[in-house]
C-alpha cells in the first residue's frame, strides 16, 4: 500500500512528546511491513538543524489560500535515518521557524497565530500529496494539527484531484483534551465556506472546532489504546465531543502504540553507560543506578529505591497526587527523580520537594532526552499515576527497561500493565503496579506496596523480568493499522 502519514511533530526531527515517537515509529513499522510511506511534517528548520538532517528542494514554490492572502509554501525531502520512510517537508519560515513547535518556550504562551499554522500546514499537507503524484491508498492524519485535513480532501480535494477519489482517510486521536478549538473568525482561513460551521460539521459550542471536523469526516478513525477508544465516548473523557464520537463508535478502534526498538532498548542504547538485557539486567542495571545518582548529586546507594518519573508538567499526569502524597513518600527511605516541564505550579512543586529533601529528590526540569534514558534505566520504579492517558509511551519504555511502573489503570495503562497482586505475581504476568481511582490514598497503597516488594529482591526480579520480556515491538500494531486501512479502503470501494 501507499501510506501518507501527516503528523505535526516525528522522531527524529521535532517532539514535543509521544505524538512524535508514535509518526516516527509507526512510519517505520509500515515500510517494514513492505508498505511504501510518506511522512509530512513542517520543516521547523532549528530542529531540524540539531539532527543533522540534510533536506532537498522538490518543485517550484506555490502558493496556498489562507483567508485573504496567500502563503508561499516549498517543499524539501529527506529520508527518515536508517529506515526508507521518504519525508516530504512544507516549508514556510514565518510559520515554523521558530523556537517552540506550539508555544513560546520562554513564555509559555501558546503561538497566537497557530490556527493559521496548522491550517495552512493542513492545506499544503494535501497540495504536497496532489502536486508530487503520491497517489496514496491511505492518508492518516494525527491529531487537531492536519484534522483540516480530513474535511478539505471530502469537500475539495477529492472533487480536483481524481486520484484521491479512492484515498482511504484516516483520522487518529491522540488527545481529546487538543482540539484546535477556536473562534469563528477562524472560519474564513479554513477555506471552507460558511454552510460547513453547523453542529454536525465544524462548529462546536460556537466555535470552530478542527478536531470535530475530522471526526466527522474521515473514513475511519482510531485512537491510541482499546480503553481510551471507549473512554473518550463518555462526557468525562470526550472533551464535548463524546456524542460525536458516540455517533462514529461502529468506526472507531483503539490500537495499542508500540515502541521503537531502535530508539528505546536497554541492550542497545547509546545514552547509557552500560547496557543490558533480561540476563545481564542486576549488573547493567545497577551500573545505570549509579551513573544517574552520580549525575545528580544524589548519594549512591544501591539499596535504596529510586522513583523515577519522566512526564510533560500537564493536569494530566497526576501530579496532584503525587502532591499529597510526597510528604508519606519522603518519610520512608527513598529517592525520588523528575524531568519534566510544563504548568508552573507542578514545576514548582518538584522545585520545592527538591529544595526540601535535598538528600533525597532531584527536580530536572526542562527537556533532555539523554536523560529520559538514564532515568528509564537506573531508577527502580516509574511513576505515571495519570489522570488520564490515552496510551503512554513511559509506562512501556520502562517495562522494557526492567523499571515496573506504577500506573493509574486509564487508557493505555490499563491496556499495558498487569497489576501486582498476590495471584498475578504467583503466575508471572504482573509487570508492574496500577491503581483504579484518581485518588492520593490508592496511589499510596500502590507505593507501599512496591517498596515493600522491593525489599524481597527474587520477587522483584520477576517482576522486572516480567515486563523485560513482553512483546512491546511496532510490528504487532503496525498490522492492526494495516487491518484498519484495509477495512476502511473497501469501505470506499463500495461506494464506487
Ligand atoms: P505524552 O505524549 O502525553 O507526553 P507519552 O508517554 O505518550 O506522553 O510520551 C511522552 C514522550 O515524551 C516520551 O518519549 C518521554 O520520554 C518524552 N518526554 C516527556 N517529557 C520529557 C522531558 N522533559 N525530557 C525528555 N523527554 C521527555
Ligand atoms: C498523546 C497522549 C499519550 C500518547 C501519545 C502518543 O500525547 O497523551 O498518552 O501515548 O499521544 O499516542
Amino acid at each position: 500500500m501507499r501510506i501518507v502519514q501527516v503528523s505535526s511533530e516525528a522522531v527524529p526531527f521535532a517532539k514535543t512528546g509521544g505524538l512524535a515517537d508514535v509518526a516516527g515509529a509507526l512510519s517505520k513499522a509500515l515500510t517494514e511491513l513492505g508498505h511504501e510511506v510518506t511522512l509530512i511534517l513542517p520543516l521547523y528548520s532549528r530542529f531540524l538543524a540539531k539532527c543533522g538532517a540534510v533536506t532537498e528542494t522538490v518543485g517550484e514554490a506555490f502558493e496556498i489560500p489562507l483567508g485573504d492572502r496567500q502563503v508561499r509554501i516549498q517543499l524539501r525531502r529527506t529520508q527518515m535515518p536508517g529506515s526508507r520512510v521518504d519525508v516530504v517537508l512544507v516549508d514556510q519560515p514565518d510559520f515554523y521557524d521558530r523556537d517552540g513547535l506550539y508555544q513560546d518556550p520562554t513564555t509559555k504562551a501558546d503561538y497566537s497565530d497557530n490556527p493559521e499554522r496548522f491550517i495552512a500546514f493542513s492545506r499544503a499537507a494535501l497540495e504536497a500529496v496532489a502536486r508530487l503524484k503520491l497517489k496514496p491508498d491511505v492518508i492518516q492524519a494525527h491529531d487537531w494539527q492536519t484534522a483540516l485535513m480530513m474535511v478539505l480532501l471530502e469537500a475539495q480535494f477529492r472533487q480536483w484531484v481524481p486520484d484521491l477519489r479512492r484515498t482511504a482517510a484516516i483520522m487518529t486521536l491522540h488527545n481529546m483534551t487538543f482540539q484546535g478549538a477556536y473562534s469563528s473568525d477562524v472560519m474564513p482561513i479554513t477555506g471552507l465556506g460558511w454552510e460547513f460551521f453547523n453542529w454536525k460539521q465544524v462548529e462546536c459550542w460556537g466555535k470552530v472546532n478542527l478536531l470535530k471536523g475530522g471526526i466527522v469526516f474521515a473514513d475511519q478513525l482510531c485512537t491510541v489504546s482499546p480503553t481510551y477508544s471507549r473512554e473518550i465516548q463518555t462526557a468525562e473523557f470526550g472533551h464535548g465531543l463524546d456524542g460525536v464520537l458516540r455517533d462514529r463508535s461502529a468506526d472507531l478502534t483503539g490500537i495499542l502504540n508500540g515502541i521503537d526498538p531502535q530508539e528505546w532498548s536497554p541492550s542497545n542504547d547509546p545514552h547509557l553507560p552500560a547496557r543490558y538485557d533480561i540476563v545481564s539486567l542486576e549488573t547493567g542495571k545497577s551500573t545505570c543506578k549509579r551513573a544517574l545518582q552520580e549525575r545528580l548529586r544524589l548519594p549512591v546507594r544501591a539499596d535504596v529505591p529510586l522513583l523515577g518519573m519522566v512526564s510533560r508538567m500537564s493536569w494530566q499526569k497526576g501530579f496532584d497526587l503525587i502532591g499529597v502524597c510526597a510528604s508519606r513518600l519522603l518519610e520512608r527511605n527513598v529517592q525520588v527523580v523528575f524531568l519534566g516541564n510544563g504548568q508552573p505550579e507542578y514545576e514548582d512543586l518538584c522545585r520545592h520537594l527538591a529544595s526540601a529533601y535535598t538528600d533525597k529528590v532531584r527536580a530536572v526540569i526542562g527537556y533532555d532526552e539523554a536523560m529520559a534514558h538514564l532515568i528509564e534505566a537506573g531508577s527502580d520504579m516509574f511513576l505515571m499515576p495519570s489522570k488520564f492517558e490515552p496510551c503512554g509511551l513511559n509506562q512501556m519504555y520502562s517495562m522494557a527497561y526492567g523499571t515496573p511502573p506504577i500506573v493509574r489503570a486509564t487508557g493505555g495503562l490499563a491496556d499495558s500493565v498487569v497489576g501486582a497482586t498476590p495471584e498475578s505475581l504467583n503466575d508471572g504476568t504482573a509487570t508492574g503496579f496500577s491503581f483504579r481511582d484518581h485518588d492520593p490514598d490508592q496511589l499510596w497503597q500502590q507505593v507501599d506496596w512496591a517498596l515493600k516488594l522491593f525489599s524481597d529482591m527474587p520477587a522483584w526480579r520477576r517482576l522486572q523480568r516480567s515486563g523485560m520480556s513482553r512483546d512491546w515491538s511496532w510490528n504487532r500494531s503496525a498490522r492492526e493499522y494495516v487491518a484498519l486501512y484495509e477495512k476502511a479502503l473497501a469501505r470506499r470501494c463500495e461506494s464506487f
